[in-house]
């Protein structure tokens, strides 16, 4: 169930046994994958992807996966940015998570950061048309960051509704920061 993208220049299809319509959404950076398989299963006729580069972390959710006896979760070991590139089919994503991507908070470490100019404008590529992008993090200045860089790309305009049905899913890391008393900023965008 685990697809190896990382390190080769492998186009992956997302396989929608025989259904065009089938709707596709990305955990990009699932982590313990806790709302991965949230979503696949409250939407058991959707496909739903997790990628991650940890494979210790995606070999772990593999074995959740099955023991729920989920047939809609793919895994992909990919690297996010270049994944969004061009690993992925072209226009083949519904919906996009990136929830609680790392922050990278010393300033020397901020190039490392995923969510920038040169990810979002690669992200036309892979989303549908109308396709949505669903954000969080509890980091405020990373947070700041995104309403002043969201504002510059023309191509993206606020969608809150596009996030209404799952937000009550909460991530692994979610959870771990509302337990310290941090509070988790969500952002969601539609494809113009
Ligand atoms: C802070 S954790 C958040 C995990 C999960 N989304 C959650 O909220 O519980 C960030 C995750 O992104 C993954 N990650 C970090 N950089 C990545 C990259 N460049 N490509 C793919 N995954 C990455 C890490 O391995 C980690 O699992």
């Amino acid at each position: 169930m685990i697809e190896i993208l990382t390190n080769t220049y492998q186009l992956w299809e997302p396989p929608l046994d025989g259904n065009p319509d089938r709707q596709v959404e990305l955990d990009m950076g699932c982590g313990k994958g806790r709302f991965t398989l949230a979503l696949a299963e409250r939407y058991p006729e959707r496909l739903i992807l997790g990628s991650d580069v940890m494979i210790g972390r995606l070999r772990r959710l593999e074995a959740k996966v099955k023991r729920s006896g989920l047939s809609n979760v793919r895994l992909l070991r990919a690297e996010s940015l270049t994944l969004a590139a061009f690993q992925l089919s072209p226009q083949s994503l519904d919906r996009l998570h990136l929830l609680c991507p790392d922050p990278w908070p010393k300033r020397r470490h901020r190039v490392r950061r995923l969510v920038c100019t040169d990810f979002l404008c690669r992200l036309p590529r892979i989303l549908k048309p109308g396709g949505a992008l669903h954000l969080s993090t509890d980091h405020e200045l990373y947070f700041a960051d995104w309403l002043e860089l969201f504002d510059k790309m023309p191509h993206f305009h606020a969608a809150p509704e596009a996030m209404a049905d799952i937000v009550d899913v909460k991530t692994d890391f979610e959870l771990q920061w509302n337990a310290e008393g941090k509070i988790v900023q969500h952002l969601c965008f539609r494809l113009q």
